[in-house]
């Protein structure tokens, strides 16, 4: 059973004042079960929350409590619900991650997620186990400031844009792939989707790019596949908030005729700025604002392309339909829209760097750290396997939760020993070239899970610094995602970190804060967080396949300030009850 939360009156702490409003409690009964479906026109098994695809939308007000009970009905296979964005301060044991938070809801049971939505924005949940969140298992969460305050920008309406890319392949034959030798990988998508459509081109080959493997059956005219339209009237400003949960692929939205302002990221605040398209990464969100002053005779496309790898699948397609135009008779009359080319990375650079957080919204960054990671993220072999690494550490997933683990002090949940801060003997490992196939350190790693301890409260750095991976020439996006906490972008460079001098260039005045962060090919990135919410945080890419393939560390903090588990989170590993 979930924890009662009857008092409606909550202290909340809201735009740096704190505020006694009304909260509310919203309840859910979700079940998730497989389901046939046609996202992209070609009918599959679908993981989905009550037989929707995507998932259900959760639309709270800040403050509000949200209460899901989450029956599990796949017949053979535990799964978990991660709530990406909500810091889940006091509640870390409902962050919905399988190994960390929770042990995995067993097929047939009921599991409680009791949580609060601590912060106004557009956020998403989706399953955190192995990789069904590829399988289909995603929503958004948007969360409204209370009646009481506004929004530092002027809209008339929104519209809620989710990105996603979809696969044919089921994510038991993709998971079996990666764990393969020799390596099968996923490859590129066959369609990318908005708010869970797309169009696959049903006149392609059966079979090739790996798309209907086994001829599933593909209809161009069902209606679960129609554009989604984004209706709008002339003269107006819309807010679009748009949310990337891709699996695989960076994207850049564009809407054809249209500059959008960008006014947050993550749910916080920017400095406003215009851009003409937008790069996302999965994990991130964005709201842009745009009026509807073009010829309001035609409707406009929505679009989004890969960036990032070299793109084969087309673009992902939504339509702008001003109003009363039909969206039937009268689809955009021009061709899809083009972004920046894939590999034009300082395209991409250039626009991450534009974004500074909005003056009076956000506390000021602590102007140093107590302690710094830098973490090497590598692609390595273990015993034949291609892994991703950490210092060269690949994360393995343990039986048992850490948070348990932690909290019930199982001293053999995880290896005792703490992993490497920096990486280990490398100073001077070239990110540019292959790894050296005479220095096993360079091509090997070890399966890890121990994971870093922070003192409560205290201020952390993380540099993570790309290389080149087992491919010569190819370094690739990795957009890094932090549980339980936003972080400052102190700055992203080219190349190899210099811990004598980069820091002198970070930015300490205006950094932006956020949830997730891209790491640039051969690039690296440098964050600030203040370890202060007790609990433990999976700090992980936010591609499945590499999560799955090891890119991730476990964050820990202040465990002995939380009270007991609930004991639904419990019962596998060593949280198995004994008698
Ligand atoms: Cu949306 Cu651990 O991630
Ligand atoms: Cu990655």
């Amino acid at each position: 059973m979930g924890m009662s939360l009857d008092s409606s009156v909550l202290c909340l702490l809201a735009a740096g004042a704190i505020s006694y409003v009304e909260a509310a409690v919203q309840y859910y009964d979700w079940s998730v079960a497989y389901t046939y479906a046609s996202p992209d026109c070609v009918e599959k098994l679908v993981m989905a929350v009550n037989g929707e695809v995507p998932g259900p939308r959760i639309d709270a007000t800040e403050g509000d409590t949200i209460v899901v009970n989450l029956t599990n009905h796949l017949p053979t296979e535990g799964v978990v619900i991660h709530w990406h964005g909500m810091h889940q301060v006091g509640t870390p044991y409902y962050d919905g991650t399988a190994s960390v938070s929770q042990c995995t809801i067993n097929s047939g049971e009921t599991f409680t997620y009791t949580f609060i939505v601590d912060r106004a924005g557009t956020y998403f949940w989706h399953g955190h186990f192995a990789m069904q969140r590829t399988a289909g298992l995603y929503g958004s969460i948007i969360v409204q400031l209370p009646d009481s305050q506004k929004e530092p920008f002027y809209y008339d309406d929104e519209a809620s844009v989710l990105l996603s890319d979809w696969w044919h392949k089921s994510i038991y034959e993709q998971q079996l792939g990666l764990d393969s030798i020799p390596f099968r990988f996923v490859g590129e998508p066959q369609s990318l989707l908005i708010e869970g459509r797309g169009k696959y081109n049903c006149a392609l080959d059966p079979g090739s790019n790996g798309a209907s493997p086994s001829c599933l059956p593909c209809n161009a005219s069902n209606p679960e596949c129609a554009y989604h339209v984004i209706p709008v009237e002339h003269g107006k400003t819309y807010r679009l908030r748009i949310a990337s949960i891709t699996s695989l692929s960076s994207l850049n939205f564009v809407l054809e005729g249209h500059n959008l302002t960008v006014v947050t990221i993550d749910g916080r605040y920017i400095e406003p700025v215009v851009v003409e398209n937008l790069d996302i990464y999965s994990g991130q969100s964005y709201s842009v604002l745009f009026t509807a002053d073009q010829d309001q005779s035609r409707n406009y496309w929505a679009g989004i392309n890969v960036r990032g790898r070299i793109p084969n699948t087309t673009t992902g397609l939504a339509v702008l339909q001003y109003l009363p135009n039909s969206t039937d008779l009268q689809l955009p009359p021009s061709k899809p829209p083009g972004s920046p080319a894939w590999d034009d990375f300082d395209y991409s650079l250039a626009q991450a760097r534009l974004y500074k957080v909005r003056p009076g919204y956000e506390k000021p960054v602590p102007q140093s750290a107590g302690r710094t990671l830098i973490l090497l993220n590598t692609q390595n072999k273990i015993n034949g396997h291609i892994k991703w690494a950490i210092n060269n550490i690949s994360f393995v997933f343990t039986p048992t939760p850490f948070l348990a683990a932690f909290k019930l002090k199982l001293k053999n949940a995880f290896s005792p020993i703490a992993p490497p801060d920096v990486p280990p003997n490398k100073p001077d490992f070239n990110i540019f070239a292959l790894p050296n196939p005479n220095d096993p350190s360079e091509i090997n790693a070890n399966f890890g899970s121990s994971p870093y301890v922070f003192k409560l409260g205290e201020t952390v750095d993380v540099i993570v610094q790309n290389a080149n991976t087992l491919n010569p020439n190819n370094s690739e996006i990795h957009p890094w995602h932090l549980h339980g906490h936003d972080f400052w972008i102190l700055g992203y460079g080219k190349g190899k970190f210099d811990p004598a001098n980069d820091p002198q260039s970070f930015n300490l005045a205006d950094p932006p804060l956020r949830n997730t962060v891209a790491v640039f090919p051969y690039g690296w990135v440098a964050i600030r967080f203040v370890a202060n919410n007790p609990g433990v945080w999976p700090f992980h890419c936010h591609i499945e396949s590499h999560f799955y393939m090891g890119m991730g560390v476990i964050f820990a903090e202040g465990i002995h300030k939380l009270p007991s588990l609930p004991t639904e989170t419990l019962g596998c590993g060593l949280t198995k009850p004994r008698h």
